[in-house]
């Protein structure tokens, strides 16, 4: 249990926290979002996401009142939507205590299975489901995305870019409000302060002003389109090579325009197709990277790699050079924060009180200092490797002794040079010993060093992909629409939408919630995936 101060205190009898209504101060009442919800009908798409199920959870967990939420999913090879919503999602850790709850049969009054996929025009909906829905669904919330940094460019427009195309479609057709779940990431790379003003149609991250017409998503399109087909012409569409050139088209093309990635290229692109559709009531929320959660579902829930996850392993595994920035913050957020933060702008949206671009992070508030993580993620590392019983005792007292340091980018490719021609010399040695006393005696000792090998550049290749975060860009994104927002909630809404990032302890939630989160959650997932 965390010693977090906290505005929600546990109550022992219902077994759950609650707000502590003293801290949770008050709202100026200008809109309740509990009085929008009241009988509300939303469509929500990326319910089998990271995101989207804690979404899902708060949203039946905070607003009884809520008449229906339709959630888009689609379907696999071997099972329907229906069934992936009620194995994949009701039955996962964050959605049990609203099932155990509510029952499957309340569940199944208050939430409808649609098959989906972003991919297809008006998200695949049949004849029949569209007309079930036209005027009834007050907003459509889209929390899908394809979050890879690097895939293959067209896999990325199909549902960041094409498929949000099909996704303004859907709202347009049903009659609905939009309210879509983007990254604060799209600002690419910039410094400073990031403000939610900044114009998002025509936006590209080298943009000199706002007179700067230089980049027009209709030609950009037409321009990824060509090189889409000039890879493909000559091979098969899912042939290994194509995906390769495409993955690095992608990347090239975003880093022309100043973008870190083609993820976030792509999602800017999506930006771009709502902001210029005439008529269309919208909101864009931009969370930053999002990680465990703070208290709800539960503290340190978290699931997949697209976290800090994979670097929060490395260091507790024993890396121990980390390459950040000393001056600037690491924009982070709670995804229950990003829930919350979801749950106030979509009742802003419903009450005409909206901001067009929320932006949903922690470092205009409460900036968490990258050499701090270090520092906390070395602590863990030393406790962890110093009470262990098992592996190589050496390489333990290594772990637990040595300590974990932040150092330059070119510092850490010093480094690795050294390290790369130690081991090439060892190669070297191990296979003269083979040419003398035989593969029988020396063999065990190259395969390992060539998992050694292949490991370090898995990890070398992690920590790269997650630099432009980490070291590179210096910026801290405003957070005053969110603020404005929650503000303008009655003190009844506030209660049960908590946005307080002001008030997270760092040291506690990264050691005791977010690192722990991530041993108890994605540790075991990952080593099924590495033993399979
Ligand atoms: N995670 C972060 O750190 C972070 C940070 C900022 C913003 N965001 C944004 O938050 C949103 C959710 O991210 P996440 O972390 O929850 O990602 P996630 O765990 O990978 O989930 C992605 C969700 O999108 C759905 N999806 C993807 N392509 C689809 C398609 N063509 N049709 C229908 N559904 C599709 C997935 O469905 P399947 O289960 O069928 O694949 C899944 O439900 C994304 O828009 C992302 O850009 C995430």
């Amino acid at each position: 249990v965390t010693t977090y101060y906290s505005p929600w205190r546990w109550n022992p009898i219902r077994g759950e926290y609650e707000p502590d209504v003293e801290q949770v101060g008050h709202g100026r009442g200008e809109f309740s979002a509990i009085d929008q919800f009241r009988n509300g009908s939303l469509l929500l798409s990326g319910a089998t996401g990271f995101v989207g199920k804690v979404l899902l959870a708060a949203l039946l967990h905070h607003f009884p009142e809520l008449k229906r939420v339709v959630v888009l999913v689609r379907r696999r090879r071997f099972a329907t939507a229906e069934q992936r919503f009620f194995s994949e999602v009701l039955d996962s850790p964050p959605l049990r205590a609203i099932r155990d709850q509510l029952g499957e049969d309340g569940i199944r009054r208050k939430v409808v299975v649609v098959e989906g996929d972003l991919g297809e025009p008006l998200c695949g909906l049949t004849a029949e489901r569209l007309t079930e829905f036209r005027g009834r669904i007050d907003v459509v919330i889209n929390a899908a995305g394809l979050v890879e940094f690097d895939p293959p460019l067209d896999e990325s427009l199909a549902t960041n870019v094409y498929g949000v195309r099909h996704v303004i479609e859907l709202a347009e057709r049903l009659g609905a409000k939009l309210v879509h779940v983007s990254t604060c990431y799209v600002a690419g790379k910039r410094t400073g302060r990031i403000s939610e003003d900044l114009s998002v149609a025509g936006y590209y991250p080298l943009r000199r002003d706002a007179d700067d017409d230089a980049f027009d998503v209709d030609a950009e399109l037409r321009w990824c389109e060509a090189r889409v087909a000039r890879a493909t012409a000559g091979g098969t569409r899912r042939d290994r090579r194509v995906r390769e050139e495409l993955r690095e088209a992608g990347m090239t093309r975003a880093e022309h325009w100043g973008w870190i990635n083609t993820y976030t290229y792509t999602k800017s692109m999506g930006e771009q197709l709502i902001t210029r559709t005439p008529g269309l009531e919208y909101c864009i929320v931009r969370p930053a990277i999002v990680e465990s959660a703070l208290r709800f579902p539960l503290p340190g829930w978290n699931e997949g790699l697209t976290t800090s996850a994979p670097l929060v392993l490395m260091i507790g595994d024993g890396l121990k050079n980390w390459p950040v920035r000393k001056d600037g913050a690491l924009e982070v957020i709670p995804v229950d924060l990003v829930a919350t933060g979801i749950l106030t702008a979509v009742a802003a949206t419903l009450a005409g009180r909206n901001a067009p671009v929320y932006h949903l992070a922690t470092a205009a508030e409460n900036p968490l200092l990258p050499p701090r993580l270090v520092a906390f993620g070395g602590m863990r590392a030393r406790f962890k490797h110093k009470h262990r019983r098992d592996g190589n005792k050496l390489a333990n007292l290594w772990r637990a002794y040595v300590e974990a340091r932040t150092v330059t980018v070119e510092q850490l490719a010093a480094r690795r040079a050294r390290l790369h021609r130690g081991l090439d010399l060892i190669h070297a040695v191990l296979n003269l010993l083979k040419a003398l006393f035989g593969h029988r005696l020396v063999g065990p000792y190259l395969k390992s060093l060539r998992a050694t090998r292949r490991h370090i550049r898995q990890q070398e290749q992690t920590v790269d992909k997650f630099l432009p975060f980490m070291f590179h860009n210096d910026f801290v994104f405003e957070t005053r629409n969110i603020r404005a927002a929650w503000d303008m909630l009655t003190d009844a809404d506030r209660e049960r939408l908590v946005w307080d990032p002001e008030r997270i302890d760092w040291a506690d939630y990264w050691v005791n919630i977010h690192t722990k989160g991530i041993e108890r959650w994605i540790r075991p997932r990952q080593a099924k995936v590495e033993d399979s």
